[in-house]
C-alpha cells in the first residue's frame, strides 16, 4: 500500500561560517548540495539573463532545467553554475528509435553551449509512470543513445544520465524499511537499475512530504513535515529513529533499491519544496511554512546530516521551484510552488547558504527601543556574494548608488563592506524595512545600530 501519496501532476555561527568556507574551497565533489528547479510555465518571466543573475544573487550553484532551451544555456554560460538539463517525455520516441536523433541532439544542441555552460546532468524523461501515456519502455533506450551519443563525444564520465521518478513509483513506503517498487513497473525499472548501477549515476526521485500530510493529515502531523517534529517515529524492523517525513521517504527509496539488489545506487532528491498558497481546503500552503520547510530542509541537506539508513550520507537535493507557475494546470497550489514571484519578488526570504534563523516572526519582534533598523552588509559574507549582491542592488534593485563613486559623500571609507552597506541599507529602507529586503542571499544583516 502507497500510504502516503506522491506528487502526481507535474551556537557558533562561526564555526559553521568556517565550515562552509571550507566547504565551498573543497568544491562540489564532495559534500551535499542544495540547487533550484526553474520551471519555465508561466508567463510573463524574466529573461534567463536576468533569471542568472536572481540566481547569483542568492549564490544558488546548482540548477535544474526542464529542457535545454538555447537561451537559457546560453544565459548559464561561464557563471560556474552547474545545471541539470532535461529531455522532455514529448521526445523521448525519437531519442529511442535511433541513435543518430541522439547524436545530432547532442552535436547541434549542447556541444556548442558546452563547456562554458557546465551541464553535469541528462535527465531522459519525467515521472513516466504518472504519464497519461505507457512511454517508460522508451526511457532507457533513449537513455543508452544519449550515453553512446556522450561517450562518442568523450563526455561519458562529465555528463551523468537519469530519469526522475515520482515517488508513486514504490508500492510502499512506509515504514521505510518495508519500502518497495511496485512490481507493475518491473519491465521499466529491471534496465533502469542497471544502467544507473553500469553508469554509476544516481536514482532521481520527486519527494513531496506536503502530499503526504495534506492527504493523511491524520497519520503526519505538519511539524513531522516541516522537520520540526519534536518526537521520533520509530521504525519497528530497523529500529531507526525518523524525526520528519522527508528522510522517511528518501530511505523509504534507498530500502527498494536494497531489495532489489541495487544498494550500491545513490538516491538524488530532484523535487521537493512546500507551496505558499493553495486552495480552500489546503490550510497549510502558507508562506511561514513553506519558508519553514525550505530552510529546514537547506540546513539538513548541508549539514551532511544524511537520512537515518544512510548517516553522513551525501544528498544532493533541488528545491521546486524558482518561480511560481501560473500556467500549470490543476489545484491552486500548483502553480505557487515558487520562492519568487515572475517579477522577481521573493514571496519569502530563502537562505541558500542555511545561515539565516528559521523563525523570522520572533527575529521580527524584537525590536529596540526606538524600533529602527538598519540592515547592513555581513562581515562573514564572502566578497563575491557581496560583490553580487552589491551589483544587483544598484542595478536591478534600483537603489541610486551614485553616492558610493568616487568623490561623492560616501565613498570613504573606500571598501566593499562599506559601500555594500550603503546599497544594501536605501534598498532596505524603500523597500519596506522587512526582514526579506534585508537578505541578499545571506550577505545582508540588521542591525539596531547606526552605521553612519
Ligand atoms: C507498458 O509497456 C510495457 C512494454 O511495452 C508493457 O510490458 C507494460 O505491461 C505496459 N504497461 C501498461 C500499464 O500498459
Ligand atoms: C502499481 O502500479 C499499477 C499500474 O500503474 C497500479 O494500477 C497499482 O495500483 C499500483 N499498485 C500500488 C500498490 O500502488
Ligand atoms: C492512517 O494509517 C492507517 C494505518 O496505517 C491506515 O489504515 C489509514 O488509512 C491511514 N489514514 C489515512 C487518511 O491515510
Ligand atoms: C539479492 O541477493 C541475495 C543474495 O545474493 C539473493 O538471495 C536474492 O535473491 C537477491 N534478490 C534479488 C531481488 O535479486
Ligand atoms: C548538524 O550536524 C551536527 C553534528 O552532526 C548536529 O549536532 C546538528 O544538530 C545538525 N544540524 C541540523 C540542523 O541538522
Ligand atoms: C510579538 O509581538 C506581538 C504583537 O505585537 C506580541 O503580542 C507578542 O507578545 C510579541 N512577542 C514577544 C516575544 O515579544
Ligand atoms: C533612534 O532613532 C534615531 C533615528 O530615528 C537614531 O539616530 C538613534 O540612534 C536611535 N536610537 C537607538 C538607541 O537606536
Amino acid at each position: 500500500m502507497l500510504l502516503f501519496a506522491s506528487r502526481h501532476s507535474g551556537s557558533d555561527i562561526e564555526l559553521q561560517g568556517i565550515i562552509l568556507f571550507l566547504s565551498s574551497v573543497i568544491g562540489s565533489c564532495s559534500g551535499s548540495s542544495i540547487g533550484v528547479c526553474y520551471g519555465r510555465n508561466a508567463d510573463d518571466l524574466p529573461t534567463p539573463d536576468k533569471v542568472v543573475e536572481l540566481v547569483k544573487l542568492q549564490n544558488i550553484k546548482y540548477v535544474r532545467i526542464y529542457d535545454s532551451n538555447i537561451q537559457v544555456l546560453k544565459a548559464f554560460a561561464n557563471t560556474g553554475i552547474e545545471l541539470m538539463i532535461g529531455i522532455p517525455n514529448s521526445d523521448l520516441l525519437p531519442f529511442a528509435q535511433f541513435q543518430s536523433n541522439a547524436d545530432t541532439w547532442l552535436k547541434n544542441n549542447i556541444l556548442p553551449y558546452y563547456p562554458a555552460t557546465k551541464i553535469t546532468y541528462i535527465t531522459v524523461g519525467a515521472e513516466v509512470t504518472e504519464a497519461p501515456s505507457n512511454i517508460s519502455a522508451l526511457v532507457v533506450p533513449a537513455m543508452w543513445n544519449v550515453f553512446t551519443a556522450l561517450k562518442k563525444a568523450g563526455l561519458k564520465k562529465k555528463i551523468k544520465i537519469s530519469t526522475t521518478n515520482s515517488l508513486g513509483i514504490l508500492s510502499c513506503s512506509y515504514p521505510p524499511s518495508a519500502g518497495a517498487f511496485n512490481s507493475s513497473h518491473a519491465y521499466f525499472l529491471k534496465p533502469l537499475l542497471e544502467f544507473l548501477a553500469k553508469s554509476r549515476s544516481p536514482f532521481m526521485v520527486n519527494t513531496y512530504p506536503y502530499y503526504a500530510y495534506r492527504d493523511s493529515p491524520t497519520n503526519v502531523s505538519l511539524d513531522y513535515a516541516l522537520f520540526e517534529s519534536s518526537s521520533e517515529v520509530i521504525d519497528q524492523s530497523t529500529g531507526l529513529l525518523y524525526t520528519n517525513m522527508f528522510d522517511s521517504q528518501v530511505d523509504a527509496i534507498y530500502f527498494a533499491l536494497m531489495a532489489l539488489n541495487f544498494s550500491t545506487i545513490e538516491v538524488m532528491v530532484t523535487e521537493t519544496g512546500w507551496p505558499s498558497k493553495g486552495s480552500a481546503e489546503e490550510v497549510d500552503a502558507t508562506p511561514d511554512n513553506a519558508h519553514t520547510y525550505n530552510t529546514n530542509l537547506i540546513r539538513h541537506v548541508i549539514n551532511d546530516t544524511g537520512t537515518p539508513a544512510r548517516p553522513g550520507n551525501e544528498l544532493d537535493v533541488y528545491i521546486f521551484s524558482l518561480f511560481n507557475e501560473n500556467r500549470k494546470p490543476g489545484l491552486e497550489s500548483e502553480r505557487n510552488w515558487g520562492i519568487f514571484d515572475p517579477d522577481q519578488t521573493s514571496i519569502y526570504n530563502l537562505d541558500f547558504n542555511g545561515r539565516a534563523p528559521v523563525d523570522v516572526t520572533t527575529e521580527t519582534n524584537a525590536t529596540n527601543s526606538n524600533g529602527t533598523w538598519w540592515c547592513i552588509a555581513s562581515s562573514e559574507a564572502s566578497e563575491t556574494d557581496l560583490q553580487n549582491s552589491l551589483d544587483w542592488v544598484c542595478g536591478s534593485g534600483n537603489v541610486d548608488c551614485s553616492a558610493v563613486q568616487p568623490s561623492q559623500p560616501c565613498f570613504e571609507p573606500d571598501s566593499l563592506i562599506s559601500h555594500a552597506s550603503y546599497a544594501f541599507n536605501t534598498y532596505y529602507q524603500q523597500n519596506g524595512a522587512t526582514d526579506i529586503a534585508c537578505g541578499f542571499g545571506g550577505s545582508g544583516v540588521k542591525t539596531d545600530t547606526d552605521p553612519s
